[in-house]
């Protein structure tokens, strides 16, 4: 349970990505507003190569490359994961588009302190190729999540979504195009929610306050 009386200020966050760090642009630069209540402590990448790491330093975002080759479990690599948020004074951290999957105990570790953002509507079309599964399935709305991370794939507590439209000729290359501008509005207005304690787990239920409802509903549809 995130204690919020021990959160002294804003929410301290870290990003762990392995790429591209769009998203964790989108937060970086959502935090960059003074009334943000939430600040990006550092940014950690599993691969080297990381476009993202880039980004980061450019904004004097802490950047540092903890590689899992590195190490020789899993649980090593974390610990130096979790060591490394701490060294930074993190209390919540992000994932990115992080492509380890993370084992029990750091979910535990972080319980209730670490989201995820997943590019479809949950709990339709977990895990990889969403795109490809939603257009040969013929829907006509897809999405993105925002959710607390559980030990199963892609389960937890839904913050919130955004929905976009599947439009005829998609690829889905147009399709994840048409998602990604949706998924960089929706993960900054999820972590603020949280920082702002309008977003709270609520057993296995993420609760919104009734003064941000309005807001999460105006994601609908976003285009
Ligand atoms: C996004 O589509 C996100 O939903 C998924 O991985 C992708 C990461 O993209 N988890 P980026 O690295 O944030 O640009």
């Amino acid at each position: 349970m995130l204690d919020w009386e021990s959160v002294m200020g804003k929410l301290k966050v870290g990003i762990l990505i392995s790429g591209r760090g769009s998203n964790m642009a989108a937060l970086v630069e959502a935090a960059q507003d003074p009334a943000f209540p939430a600040e990006v402590c550092c940014v950690l990448s599993n691969r080297p190569d990381a476009k993202g790491l880039e980004f980061a330093r450019e904004r004097g975002i802490p950047a540092a490359v903890i590689d899992h080759k590195a190490y020789a479990s899993k649980a090593e690599f974390e610990e130096a994961v979790t060591a490394t948020l701490l060294d930074h004074g993190v209390d919540f951290v992000c994932l990115a588009g992080f492509m380890r999957i993370v084992s029990p105990a750091f979910i535990e570790r972080w319980h209730n302190r670490l989201i995820n953002i997943h590019p479809s509507l949950l709990p339709s079309y977990k895990g990889l190729h969403t795109h490809e599964r939603a257009l040969a399935d013929g829907v006509k709305l897809t999405g993105c999540t925002v959710h607390f991370v559980r030990a199963e794939m892609d389960v937890g507590p839904i913050v919130a979504q955004a929905a976009v439209p599947v439009l005829t000729g998609d690829t889905p290359d147009s399709l994840a195009a048409r998602l990604l501008t949706a998924e960089h509005r929706l993960y900054p207005l999820a972590l603020r929610l949280i920082a702002e304690g309008k977003a709270k787990v609520n057993g296995e239920i993420v609760d919104i306050s009734p003064d941000a409802v309005d807001e999460t509903v105006r994601l609908f549809s976003a285009i």
